[in-house]
């Protein structure tokens, strides 16, 4: 989607359609001519409430240059922000797509509920691209995907900084689809080799570095703890490395590490068969870090990052771990395997390890790590737990920022103590069986010295949707990505 600023207001706009925001049954326009009576008169007219994500349709009949309108609700709440309007925008462009409307045109003054004008540009941006995402590889019969624009009329506070932030939502629209068509492939095809090849072609393309270990190269890495998880699959275990320069060069890295688990199917403590096809999904971890490192190639922000996948598929051959194992992580701590299914934490205390060895300002991992934070924070949030309430705050104010909602959990002594191990010295599942997500933290937290700032985000519950919503269709979100950005691009701002 191409993205434009206009002066000319929104009634002079000669677009397929505009999206209005409808807060509290009240538009949120600033023209008070023609377009906002067509509005006034359609809201008395019909159902149309306002609600979140409610979403009308209607044309101008000739009244005006803008052939259509399209209302997008954001409910009555007073304390609406980003996420609202990125996703009342990404329902009201899907809305639009289906009615093979192309070109969009929003206001920039909008009343925007305490959002700067560039916040509010980007968000509408992002929610506009992303809406007209569509996964099809798998299609047949395709159709022509057709080019559409967003135009953003009438004055606006900072338009300098606006065209940034519109340059910066193309170049997030490119890495997000690039890294979405490759999240959505099913386990039979994005296996650990495909995601190693697109990860060097993405660093090929972007100027990052890339680098791959090999099974011999993460035997000889003793990372066994990862080799473990895929000791049952045809399919070998690989660590991809992912390395931005910056352009601070004394800077320390801030280092992503993802669990990448192309198809999770339990391993010998198989998982039921009821929805276990969502488990292709058990990659989003890395491919929330495999988009960030994408936007950052692109975006050049002026710190350093590494990022970390860490890669294997879970199944129970003849191979397999099995329940009662004993492994010794790379990082010398021995851990009894006792239940398979708990593969994500193996895969990623090896990756910390590594991690550690770059000397990072800050360690940050991303993981489809748990239901149980499922069952504890729903599908609406991801938890975040970690070693320092700097960097775990400034993340959660990030992900504000992005849209993107996180919510702390803690990680006190006792979970430390549930997860030690009884013949080793930690075991993969938590004795006491409660508080699945915080031994899941617990146990990851063994592996980062504590002078480092580290935060593990479980996106179990976000990152992706089964069911089509009106701001997305089904597939992954890439929840995570917008997070990283906004919070490495900030550190920037920051430090001046
Ligand atoms: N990938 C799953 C977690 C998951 C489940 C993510 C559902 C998203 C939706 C993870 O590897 C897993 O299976 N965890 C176990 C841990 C348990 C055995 C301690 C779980 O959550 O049941
Ligand atoms: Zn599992
Ligand atoms: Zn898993």
């Amino acid at each position: 989607m191409k993205f434009s600023l206009s002066n000319r207001p929104l009634d002079q706009q000669t677009k397929d359609a505009c999206i209005v925001f409808v807060h509290n049954k009240k538009a949120l326009i600033q023209n008070d001519g023609l377009l906002a009576e067509l509005i006034a008169q359609q809201i008395k007219s019909s159902r149309f409430n306002g609600e979140f994500a409610q979403i009308q349709v209607f044309p101008t009949l000739g009244k005006s240059p803008v052939k259509n309108i399209i209302l997008t609700g954001i409910g009555n709440c007073d304390c609406f922000q980003a996420e609202t309007i990125e996703r009342a925008t990404a329902a009201a462009v899907r809305s639009g797509r289906k009615a093979n409307l192309c070109s969009f045109v929003a206001e920039s003054g909008t009343v925007r509920n305490g959002l700067s004008c560039v916040k509010f540009v980007h968000a509408v941006a992002r929610g506009a691209a992303w809406g007209t995402y569509h996964f099809n590889t798998f299609k047949t019969q395709k159709k022509q995907a057709a080019a559409t624009s967003l135009t953003f009329a009438g004055p606006c506070d900072d338009s300098t900084a606006c065209r940034a932030e519109l340059t910066a939502a193309e170049h997030e629209a490119t890495a997000l689809f690039s890294t979405a068509n490759l999240a959505n492939l099913p386990g039979n095809i994005a296996t650990p080799q495909h995601i190693a090849d697109h990860a060097q072609k993405i660093a090929q393309e972007t100027g990052l570095s890339c680098s791959v270990l090999d099974k011999p190269q993460l035997q000889k890495q003793n990372c066994n703890a990862l080799l473990a998880v895929a000791a049952g699959s045809d399919q070998d275990a690989k660590i991809i490395t992912l390395k931005y320069e910056g352009t601070d060069k004394d800077a320390k890295p801030v280092v992503l590490v993802g669990k990448t688990i192309t198809f999770d199917s339990g391993g010998i403590s198989l998982k039921p068969g009821k929805g276990m096809s969502w488990m292709l999904y058990d990659k989003c971890g890395g491919m929330a870090v495999l988009a960030a490192m994408h936007m950052i190639a692109l975006l050049k922000p002026k710190n350093p990052v590494v990022g970390i996948l860490t890669v294997a598929e879970n199944m129970p051959g003849g191979g397999a771990t099995r329940p009662g194992d004993i492994v010794t992580s790379r990082s010398g701590q021995t851990i009894e395997i006792l239940n398979t299914d708990a593969e994500g934490r193996l895969a990623l205390c090896d990756a910390l390890d590594l991690a550690r060895e770059h000397n990072p300002a800050a360690i940050v991992d991303l993981a489809t790590l748990t239901g149980a934070c499922i069952v504890a924070l729903g599908h609406t949030a991801s938890a975040i737990l970690g070693n320092d309430a700097k960097l775990t705050e400034a993340l959660i104010q990030s992900g504000n920022r992005a849209g993107e909602r996180l919510w702390e959990l803690p990680l006190w002594k006792e979970h430390m103590d549930d997860i030690k191990g009884t013949f080793a010295d930690l075991q993969n599942i938590g004795k006491s069986g409660t508080a699945g997500t915080i031994t899941a933290g617990a146990f990851l937290k063994y592996f980062v010295p504590d002078n480092i700032p580290w935060a593990h985000i479980d996106i179990a519950g976000t990152a992706w949707e089964e069911a089509p919503k009106a701001w997305a269709e089904p597939g992954a979100t890439l929840f995570g990505a917008r997070t990283l950005i906004e919070w490495i691009q900030n550190m920037d701002t920051a430090a001046e």
